[in-house]
């Protein structure tokens, strides 16, 4: 038989799904693995996407997405990201990722440069493949807050840049980009005339009242060359509905809205129903959501920092903890692995997320504060025992 793509026999595969394998072998591991949230989708969505399909809405929609949904994002991420959106800049995905990928697809031609801060969610790295484009990574150290800086971005760029893609609040790391930051950062992208994908997903998740999200995409002049990724999946606990937006300049849209019909034809046409009422009905469940978070970041951030031999920064954002165990002298993946058999407590190993992440493991604080605590002194009995040898 003739061979299969080069392409996609290139697209790297996820390189923390062996951690997710060994969880499912043993129920008494306390995982810190998964990037979901741990609750169930608020009622009032889930009773909105049902009574649509009981009542017909059971056909095809539009390709470009739910007029009503569109106009709800478009009116929301206006007034909060100061995006100045029209519906006509909105489309509806399957989950962000479908929406970065277009993106991607809609953008990129063959041997393209896309520049991200390392570590970074490994997921960009397959997409990019699969547009044959190259990620260019630059790493970021905890000395800086794990924050691309202007300086480290404008290092990167070539002939062949094309694309900067921007992760604020960070999924593994948890850093949020200040608003200085992210202004230099627009100078450096329109002086190389790049476009930037901004994936938002973790808008939401910000814990500290000093702390704020800020739309690179609001700067002047940044409009036409943002495209803007936000999803139901995390603020909403909505990770299986598979509903992202995607926010751009209206050719773009129109581009990305062809593509749509020869991939899925629209997304699912009931559930938009459920997004809707979650953009629009009461904020409630989010809220009472994101205090939970806050309470387990504080309770096993600071029982990591209390552990001789581990450290990790606060986090500004997302549910993520990425832990220096540089002292205990093991690789990233020894510690995971490891840790799993000895203790029985999952994290991912950081070079699952670009070799950057060596040195550190990343914990999801999407597990209740009872086993958070649980966990805790089984990792600190796991580090005791590794330093006495
Ligand atoms: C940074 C980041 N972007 C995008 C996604 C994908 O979100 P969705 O479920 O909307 O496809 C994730 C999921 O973990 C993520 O961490």
């Amino acid at each position: 038989m003739k061979p299969y793509s080069k392409r996609m026999e290139a697209v790297p595969a996820s390189k923390i799904r062996k951690i997710f394998n060994m969880v499912l072998e043993d129920k008494d591991i306390i995982s810190f693995a998964v990037g979901e949230p741990d609750f169930d989708t608020p009622s009032n969505i889930v009773k909105a996407a049902v009574d649509k399909l009981e009542h017909g809405a059971t056909r095809y929609g539009a390709n470009v997405g739910l007029l009503e949904l569109r106009e709800a994002a478009a009116k929301k991420f206006s007034e909060e990201r100061g995006l100045a959106l029209t519906t006509e800049n909105v489309m509806i995905t399957a989950g962000a990722m479908q929406g970065i990928y277009m993106t991607m697809q809609a953008i990129l031609e063959e041997g393209d440069e896309i520049i991200i801060g390392s570590p970074y969610f490994s997921n960009y790295a397959a997409q990019a493949a699969m547009c044959g484009a190259k990620l260019v990574t630059v790493d970021l150290s905890e000395e800086n807050g794990f924050i691309l800086t202007p300086q480290l971005l404008e290092s990167a760029i070539t002939p062949k840049t094309k694309m900067v893609l921007l992760n604020s609040p960070s999924n593994p790391l948890g850093s949020v980009i200040d608003k200085q930051t992210l202004s230099e950062l627009a100078e450096v992208i329109k002086k190389y005339d790049l476009y930037v994908i901004s994936d938002e997903v973790y808008r939401d998740f910000i814990y500290d009242d000093d702390v704020k999200p800020y739309s690179i995409g609001a700067f002047e002049g940044m409009a036409e060359r943002t495209i803007t990724i936000d999803s139901f999946s995390k603020s909403y606990a909505m990770t299986g509905w598979r509903i992202g937006i995607v926010c751009a300049n209206e050719e773009l849209i129109r581009l990305m809205t062809k593509m749509q019909e020869g991939m899925v034809a629209c997304v699912n046409t009931a559930l938009q129903y459920g997004a809707l009422e979650a953009l629009t009905g009461p904020q409630d469940d989010k809220k009472h959501m994101i205090s939970v978070y806050k309470k387990r970041r504080d309770l096993l951030c600071s029982g990591i920092n209390n552990i001789d031999g581990l450290s990790c920064r606060v986090p500004q954002g997302a549910f993520y903890l990425f832990v220096n165990i540089k002292d205990t002298g093991l690789s990233s993946e020894e510690f995971a692995v490891r840790l799993i058999k000895e203790a029985k407590v999952a994290v991912i190993p950081g070079d699952g997320f670009g070799s950057a992440g060596e040195g550190y493991v990343r914990l999801s604080y999407v597990i209740s504060e009872d086993d958070i605590k649980k966990a805790l002194i089984r990792i600190e009995k796991f580090v005791k025992d590794l330093k006495a040898g």
